[in-house]
């Protein structure tokens, strides 16, 4: 079997076909979502807070994607996966994103790029179109941009909807493969879903996008705390890891664990 290609993601919009991406940060957990058939993963810079311990996802740096990246290629036979530049490998301009890009391809092995920003970021994603490197754009809440604006709904009122608009508009035509939609209001999120040719992924853009993307720690329920309204919780993995361990700890401190029949003699 293959990996699946931005061909076939540019495919399923022309079947009106939906489609789910996850996060993930390490091969063993992409092989689990791999198996499960999810056709496209993304290493995101979530793994600032989800996976490394930071506050945000500003910290994060290309060597650190770059190593997460590639144990997930490791981790994976068939999903696509999209690696994220993370802030400040791509702002001074198309050259250094060029530059960054390439890392995670050749490096890591991943078969495409995502980043964020949409008109303020067209000549990046347009250069590494040129160069053969399909890109993800992301655009509403964009959270690299946190001390700037917030954890905020974004697209709200006339004229913001009309930027997102427009934004999403800017990395079609610079010529990314799809675009996530970040916290904006479903009805919007739905129009610019229509109006662009190529897919939508939403996190917390309503049911009318082409895809869905929620970030695996939020859905799996591994997440400490509260979670966004966005996400649903399948499973409730703090949980079962928690109790597990400590029935562990139980069996260690009152001697029940090991048994005759986990030793050797
Ligand atoms: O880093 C990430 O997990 C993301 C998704 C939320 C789209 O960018
Ligand atoms: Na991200």
């Amino acid at each position: 079997t293959r990996r699946i290609t931005v061909r076939d993601i540019a495919l399923a919009k022309d079947r009106g076909e939906k489609w789910p991406m996850l996060t993930a940060y390490d091969a063993m957990t992409a092989s689990v979502f791999d198996e499960a058939g999810i056709p496209v993963i993304l290493v995101g810079d979530s793994a600032g807070n989800c996976h490394l311990g930071y506050e945000t996802t500003v910290p994060v740096t290309l060597d650190e994607m770059t190593m997460l990246s590639a144990a997930v290629v490791r981790g994976t036979t068939r999903s696509l996966i999209v690696g994220d530049l993370p802030f400040g490998s791509y702002q001074e301009g198309p050259v250094q994103a060029l530059r960054s890009a390439t890392r995670l391809v050749k490096e890591a092995g991943v078969g495409a790029v995502k980043l964020e920003g949409g008109e303020r970021s067209h000549e990046q994603i347009r250069l590494l179109v040129e160069a053969g490197i399909p890109v993800m754009a992301h655009i509403g809440l964009t959270p690299q941009s946190v001390n700037a604006m917030g954890y905020r709904v974004q697209g709200r009122g006339e004229e913001a909807a009309q930027q997102l608009l427009r934004d999403a508009k800017a990395v079609q035509d610079a010529g990314a493969f799809a675009v996530v939609l970040e916290l904006v209001p479903a009805e919007l999120a739905a129009e610019v879903t229509r109006v662009l040719h190529i897919p939508t992924v939403g996190i917390g853009a309503g049911a009318e996008t082409d895809a869905q993307v929620l970030v695996w720690t939020d859905m799996l329920g591994l997440t400490p705390g509260r979670v966004p309204k966005f996400v649903k919780q399948y499973a409730d993995l703090r949980t079962v890891m928690g109790d597990a361990v400590k029935a562990f700890a139980e069996d260690v401190v009152g001697g029940t664990f090991p048994l005759d029949e986990h030793s050797v003699h």
